[in-house]
């Protein structure tokens, strides 16, 4: 089933000037970009995309990590995109990350982890909504 899913490429990621690297893997893997844009996120968008999060104790630590440069966010489109996305990026941790993962290749540590992903379905569609108008998709 054709899913969406967000991609957003993280600040250390920017920093290091990863993003062009990161795009072409995601490319390679069959993911169509229907949308992206670099943009430094203020505190309150950085603290509404991650409210689920709200009550865990690194809320306060992710949101400024967030909102400390700029981030590439894209929205992909593919057969079964949530899934297969969060297996190309890999575990949280990127000492936990699989061989040739995002994570495993490009992440410094589980708190600045390089590239951001949609959880499921549901959320993959309202995190693309999110960032973008349906309007301005390439659909
Ligand atoms: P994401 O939402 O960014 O794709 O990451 P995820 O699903 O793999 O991990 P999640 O549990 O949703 O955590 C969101 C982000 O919060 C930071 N984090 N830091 N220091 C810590 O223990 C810790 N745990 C999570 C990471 O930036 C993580 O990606
Ligand atoms: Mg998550």
């Amino acid at each position: 089933m054709i899913q969406r899913t967000l991609c957003i490429i993280k600040p250390d990621a920017v920093k290091k000037n990863l993003q062009g690297n990161i795009i072409q893997k995601i490319s390679d893997s069959g993911f169509r970009i229907l949308g992206m844009r670099m943009t430094k996120l203020s505190n309150e968008t950085a603290g509404k995309f991650y409210e689920i999060h709200k009550e865990r104790p690194f809320y306060g630590e992710l949101c400024s990590f967030m909102t400390s440069g700029p981030v590439v966010v894209i929205a992909l489109e593919k057969d079964n995109a949530v899934a297969d996305y969060r297996e190309l990026i890999g575990a949280t941790d990127p000492e936990e990350a699989a061989e040739g993962t995002i994570r495993k290749l490009y992440a410094a540590s589980k708190s600045e982890n390089a590239v951001h992903g949609s959880d499921s379905e549901e959320n993959g569609k309202a995190e693309v909504a999110f960032f973008f108008a349906e309007s301005e998709l390439n659909t």
